[in-house]
Parts: structure tokens; sequence; C-alpha cells
């Protein structure tokens, strides 16, 4: 362990965590989130998600990744050999994800080319599904691949290979540009929005606060939800990047800073895109809620592209401002997921680094193929919605009681304390082994009970398809877990290399 790449400096290591922490899901999925679950409301069950989970687990990984100093498998193998497959599911969803974020990412590199010439003129919708994706007309269709966005897979792929072949020392010269950058673009929209005639009546849509919908159980789920995606907790990343840290190294305040940018990041970016929907309103004479959609995708490729083409003046340059924005978002959390699984891998079998970064990224790269085909989005739809309601959760729960009942709460603190500013207190214990496991079990459950309502009422997800949804969303899951089963189980040349006698 004595050769393990470090970080340069601890600024560096917030950079790289707040870089995966902020991604395409603080831009397009936050503000939706936000504005179909209360409003305002909806910032008292996700500001709970967040201290109750998000903090708590994020200081929990940040403590593995640093006392084990490797991947996810490895550091809780070392808590307990049998809880290693625990790590490997965290990896295996790492790199399920990482293949389609891939895919959004080649768009969003399509896109940034658009821009130049506005191309997608005034049928942006049409542009984006008939030109760029020329989709097909269901999942059962996969019709070939899309050009543009295979060829924007390649320069994604490239993109995230040159920041990564070097480690965590190529990774921090390019964090210090990727965070900065985006939170500058996002503060220029963010300026023009609320600079807009009808401004107002978006941010009225974003945060009129309906306080009745905190009685819905579906709002908590989306809360814990967007948590953890949105703070990359649960999926072997930070646990990966905390064991670059030099051996004294602040843990607790770390986390803070991390968790709180990230919100932060979230929440601005809900005024930059209400404000311009407030906007197109205004323009178009119509609601917010007409105009605005429901985000994801339709958000970056098709309604925000319209309302940038409305603007008085200057509609290239926002365009670019807000593609740029995107790409240096999302290129940093698209790095740290493979990152988290190269460190996975390697730390286990004590394989060259490199040469396991040039295997993930090829695997991943052929993998990602498939959602690069004209049928593709259904499938990249499909996945990320099990992978986020099932596997995330699963994971976050197993991993909370592994490290909080298993390995023990206390011993964490007692880690943890000497090395932070912030010091932990016997509260945390109550969070760590209560209160977080008994709400993520609650949203396992009530995610598993709706899911078996729908599927007896034939309330399929977006109308797919039963087969489409059981090989997509229950196949993919159910291999994602033999495989962690197995994985966990095989034996690793670090064990072999630990009994060898010492020279
Ligand atoms: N946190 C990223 C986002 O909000 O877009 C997505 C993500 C990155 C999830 C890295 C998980 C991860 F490990």
């Amino acid at each position: 362990m004595e050769n393990r790449q470090r970080w340069d400096n601890r600024m560096v290591f917030v950079f790289a965590a707040i870089g995966s922490a902020a991604g395409l899901g603080n831009a397009w999925r936050f503000p939706y989130m936000a504005a179909s679950n209360g409003g305002g409301a909806f910032l008292i069950p996700y500001f709970i998600a967040l201290i109750t989970a998000g903090i708590p687990i994020l200081i929990l990984e940040f403590a593995i990744g640093h006392k084990f100093q490797a991947g996810a498998p490895t550091s809780l193998s070392k808590i307990k050999k049998c809880w290693e497959s625990i790590g490997w599911w965290a990896v295996a969803v790492s790199f399920a994800i990482v293949t389609y974020y891939a895919v959004i990412m080649a768009w969003v590199f399509n896109y940034l080319w658009h821009s130049i010439s506005l191309a997608w003129g005034d049928a942006p919708q049409n542009f984006f599904l008939n030109k760029v994706l020329e989709i097909s007309e269901g999942p059962g269709v996969l019709g070939g691949f899309s050009i543009p966005v295979v060829i924007g897979l390649v320069i994604a792929w490239v993109a995230v290979y040159l920041t990564i072949r070097n480690g965590v020392k190529s990774v921090g010269k390019v964090v210090k540009w990727t965070v900065p950058l985006p939170i500058i673009m996002l503060g220029i929209l963010v300026i023009r929005s609320l600079t807009l005639p009808g401004a107002v009546d978006g941010l009225n849509y974003y945060l009129n606060p309906d306080f009745s919908k905190l009685l819905e159980p579906t709002v908590w789920a989306s809360a814990f939800g967007q948590i953890f995606f949105s703070l990359s907790v649960a999926f072997g990343v930070m646990i990966a990047y905390a064991s670059y840290l030099p051996k004294k190294s602040d843990i607790t305040n770390n986390a803070i800073i991390t968790a709180l940018a990230n919100c932060g990041i979230s929440f601005l970016a809900g005024f930059a895109v209400f404000g311009t929907m407030g906007y197109m309103a205004a323009e178009k004479g119509a609601t917010v809620a007409e105009v605005a959609g429901t985000g994801g995708i339709g958000l970056a490729f098709w309604v925000y592209p319209e309302a940038i083409s409305l603007l008085p003046f200057g509609s290239i340059l926002f365009a670019l401002v807000f593609y740029i924005m995107l790409l240096t978002l999302g290129i940093d959390s698209f790095f740290s997921l493979v990152e988290g699984v190269v460190a996975g891998i390697s730390d286990k079998w004590s394989l060259n680094k490199k040469k396991t970064t040039i295997g993930v990224i090829l695997v991943g790269f052929i993998i990602s193929l498939l959602y690069a085909t004209k049928g593709g989005l259904y499938w990249l739809d499909i996945v990320d919605r099990y992978i986020n309601n099932w596997n995330i959760i699963g994971v976050a729960l197993l991993q909370a009681i592994a490290i909080g009942w298993v390995f023990k709460s206390k011993k964490i603190r007692e880690y943890i304390n000497p090395i932070s500013d912030v010091k932990l207190g016997r509260w945390f214990d109550v969070l760590v082994m209560g209160i977080t496991p008994l709400v993520l079990a609650g949203i396992l459950v009530w995610n598993i009970v709706q899911e078996v309502i729908d599927v007896i009422n034939g309330n399929l997800y977006e109308g797919y398809p039963l087969w489409a949804i059981i090989s997509g969303g229950w196949a993919v899951t159910v291999v994602l877990i033999i495989a962690s089963i197995i994985l966990g189980f095989t034996k690793s040349k670090n064990v072999v290399l630990e009994k060898a006698p010492k020279e």
C-alpha cells in the first residue's frame, strides 16, 4: 500500500468529491423533483434526507476509504469478508450507470457542436429524437446505431481515459477546471434568467410550497433517492476517492463541505431553469407548467434549447454556456464512476491500474453502444429507473448496516474524531445505526410494494411492455447482485500475498 497514489492537497480531494457529486442530476433532476414534489415544501424532506442519510453515509464512506486505503470491495472485506459483495454491488451499480451516463455525455457533446448554429431550430424535440437519436418505435427495435451518438460516445470515453490514465494526479489537474467552471456558467445563467420578464412566475412554480405533498411517502422516497444519487454515495466512488487521502486528513468537515456545495449547486440550478421557464411561458402566452415539461433529458435537449432560441439576444452564447456547463458538470461525475470501478478491481487483485483503466473503459464503451442504438433511449430510461429505485437504496442500506453495526459506529467515531475538524458525538451512532437504516429499509419496501401494485394494475413504468421492464429492470438487478456475490467470494491475490511470509 506504500506506493498508493495521493491527492496533491485537501482542496484537490474536495474538488474531486464535489465534481463527482455535482453532475447532470443537479441540473436536470433536482429542479423538477422540487417543482413536482411540493415546491418549497420539498426542501423539508430533502434537507432531512441530507442530514439523516446523505451526510452520515458520506462520512462513513470517507472514513472507511481512508482507514482501509482501498476501493469499496476491499474496504468492506476488511470489515468482514462476507460483506465484500456489498462493495461489489456498489461497483457493479457504478459500472451499469457509467455505461449510460456516457451516452448522455455523448448527446451533450453533440449539442455543444449544434449550439454554434442553434441547429435545433424551432422544433427542438423533433430534432433531438429524430435527427440526433433517430429514435425507433419502441424498446423492441434497436434499429442500428445513431452515428452522431456513436461519435460523441468515442469522444466522451477518450476524454475520460485522458483524465484518469494517470490516476489521481491527472484527475487533480482536471477537476481544478471542471469544478469551478460549471459554477461560473451556472452563475451566468442564473443572472440571465432572473433578469428576464416572467422569471418570477417560473420561480413561483419552482418554490411555491405545497405542504400537503409531505404526506405522500413517494415524496420522501424521491428526496432520499435524489440525495444518494446526487451525493454519489452508495456507489463506491467516495470510498475510492477517500482511499487516496494521506494519513492525516480531515473527514467530517470535508464531507459536510462536499454535501453543502453539491446541494447549493442543485438549488441554484433551479433558479436558472425555472426563471427561464417563466420567461418562455410569458413569451408563448402559456403557463409555466405547460412549457416546463417533466425535466430529465427533455429539459436539457429540447425545453431549454427552445427557451434559449427565444432570448432577445445572445442565443448562441447562452447555448454554449449551457452545454459547457452540462459538459463540465457531467464529466467529473462520469470519470469518478470509472475510477470507483477501477479502484475496486485493481485493489482486489493488485492489478496494474493503467491496464485496468483501459480494460474497464473498453468494456464500458462496448456496453454503452447498446444505448447508442436507435432504441437505446428506451433502455437507458428503464435501466436508470431500476438502478435508482432498487439498487442504490439496497446498497446504501446494507452498507450502513455493515459499517454502523458490524464494524461499529463507535469505532468509526473514535477513528474520525482525532483527525477531523468537526467532532462526532453519540448522536451519530443513533443516526447511522438507527435512523438511516430504518428509513432506507422503509423506502426499499415502499418501492417494491409500489412496483407490485403497478404490475398487478398493468400500470408499468412509462407504459413500457412487461418483457422490457423484466429484462431492463428486474433482470439487470438480478445479474448485478449475482455478479457481486460471485466477485465477493472469489479469492484475491491480496489474500495470498498477505499470507505469504515476509521477505
Ligand atoms: N452525482 C451525479 C449527479 O448528480 O449527476 C451522478 C453520479 C456520479 C452518481 C457518480 C454516482 C456516482 F458515483
